[in-house]
């Protein structure tokens, strides 16, 4: 489900793909109107990366997993401070019994790069891990109709080839959760591209 050869294998760098990140993608808004970060809120970060988006969250606990090795060490490196942890392990191998009460589940960009069997695995292990009423916040890029055609060129060159539209995901998620949202954002990088913020409740 992923491309990696070429132009696209700079992005394995983790030091390149977090400056990537961090010119393209202020997390700012995303963390306004989605995530609501609160002291002591507990928050699991699957397929993390580099952990770009602990910096925006200096107050809570958090876990960070992905199933990338040298994106582990650099996030640990790069963010060491206390209450918050790295785990370099798949969604497959996630231990559900030791990752439970969370507030928060976090899956930014990684349901495009994954089979939808891995996507299905992802939610029941965000859904295993939420308190009644915690939230799973998952950010793709979507395709959508009104989508300017830079902005579908840009998706159709990601290094994820499992972008889907909105009623895809939509598809996808309520096979695990009875309530959620998808909301479609074009502003939240400074690139011309479109996101689906899919918000599931627990
Ligand atoms: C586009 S990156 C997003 C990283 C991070 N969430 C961020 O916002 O910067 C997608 C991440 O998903 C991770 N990933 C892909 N498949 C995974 C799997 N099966 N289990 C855990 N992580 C996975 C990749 O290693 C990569 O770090």
């Amino acid at each position: 489900m992923q491309i990696t050869s070429g132009i696209r294998s700079i992005l394995s760098i983790p030091f390149a793909y977090s400056l990537y990140q961090k010119i393209v993608f202020p997390r700012d808004k995303l963390i306004r109107d989605y995530i609501k970060p609160y002291p002591g809120q507990k928050v699991l970060d699957i397929g993390c990366g580099t952990g770009n988006i602990l910096k925006y969250l200096p107050e809570a606990d958090y876990l960070g997993i992905d199933s990338s090795y040298e994106y582990i060490q650099t996030a640990k490196k790069q963010h060491n401070r206390t209450r918050a942890s790295f785990q370099h392990v798949g969604i497959h191998n996630i231990a559900l019994d030791e990752v439970k009460h969370f507030d928060i589940a976090l899956a930014i960009g990684v349901l495009h790069h994954i089979s939808d069997e891995e996507a299905l695995s992802l939610f029941k292990t965000a859904q295993n891990a939420l308190k009644p009423g915690g939230r799973l916040i998952a950010v793709e890029p979507c395709y959508v109709d009104d989508q300017s055609f830079l902005a579908k060129w840009i998706i159709s060159k990601d290094r994820g080839q499992n972008v889907k539209d909105k009623n895809g995901y939509n598809q996808l998620a309520s096979q695990i959760f009875n309530k959620l949202n998808i909301d479609i954002r074009h502003d939240l990088l400074r690139i011309p591209y479109t996101l689906a913020i899919i918000e599931c409740i627990a």
